[in-house]
């Protein structure tokens, strides 16, 4: 699938704000920094579709981009950063949560992590709630061009046992690099294949 045309529809504060739920949707998530927004860029060939910055806690809302004209990409807030001051990490708890529970047309929930990090608790914690609530979900590693391919396997194979300990099944994994444009086509080939479902 070519992407052809990518554009901003719009930002929400909660889920009932979100645009009409008409079409097949995929959301990024992750801690904040992991480079959600970084991805969507990257996977839009569109460097300023949605806002990144160094400093963790840059979206704050539900920001729904529309793609091709057929599917919806959005961009969530982060969670579970320590330097994101506690009351904002609360309302991006809150948002985040009404948003998986409640999106009908979610396909399928991109959960990323830091390819150079070891499994994290917050995320273990994420990814054991959301397969509680039956959300769609895969893992993408970010920031892969940070390291060499043997310690990215080696941290994948990691990351694989640690998830066992509470999967008997393990998700689908993609491993990216929004700098080095690397697993654009993965991506993009799977949602493909996703929206033929809907
Ligand atoms: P919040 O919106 O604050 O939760 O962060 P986010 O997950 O959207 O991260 P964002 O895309 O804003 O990126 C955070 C920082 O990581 C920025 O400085 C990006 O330039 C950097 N970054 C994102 N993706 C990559 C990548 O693939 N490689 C490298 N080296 N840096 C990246
Ligand atoms: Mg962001």
């Amino acid at each position: 699938m070519a992407i052809t045309n990518t554009s901003f529809v719009k930002s929400s504060s909660s889920v009932t704000q979100c645009p009409d739920g008409d079409r097949p949707e995929y959301a990024f998530i992750g801690r904040s920094n992991v480079g959600k927004s970084s991805l969507i860029n990257m996977l839009s060939n569109n460097k300023g579709l949605a806002k990144t910055s160094s400093t963790p806690g840059k979206t704050q809302l539900i920001n729904h981009f529309i793609v091709n004209n057929e599917w919806y990409l959005v961009d969530l807030p982060g969670y579970g950063y320590a330097k994101v001051p506690k009351t904002q990490r609360k309302a991006f708890k809150l948002l985040i949560d009404g948003y998986l529970k409640h999106r009908g047309n979610l396909m399928c929930l991109f959960v990323l992590v830091d390819v150079r990090h070891k499994a994290q608790k917050v995320d273990i914690e994420f990814i054991n709630k959301i397969g509680e609530w039956g959300v769609p979900f895969v893992i993408v590693f970010t920031k892969a061009d940070k390291l060499k391919p043997v310690e990215i396997e080696e941290n994948v194979k990691k990351y694989k046992e640690d998830l066992l300990e509470y999967w008997e099944e393990l998700p689908q994994m993609f491993v990216t690099s929004s700098t080095g444009k690397s697993g654009k086509e993965e991506l993009i080939n799977f949602i493909e294949e996703v929206n033929q479902t809907w």
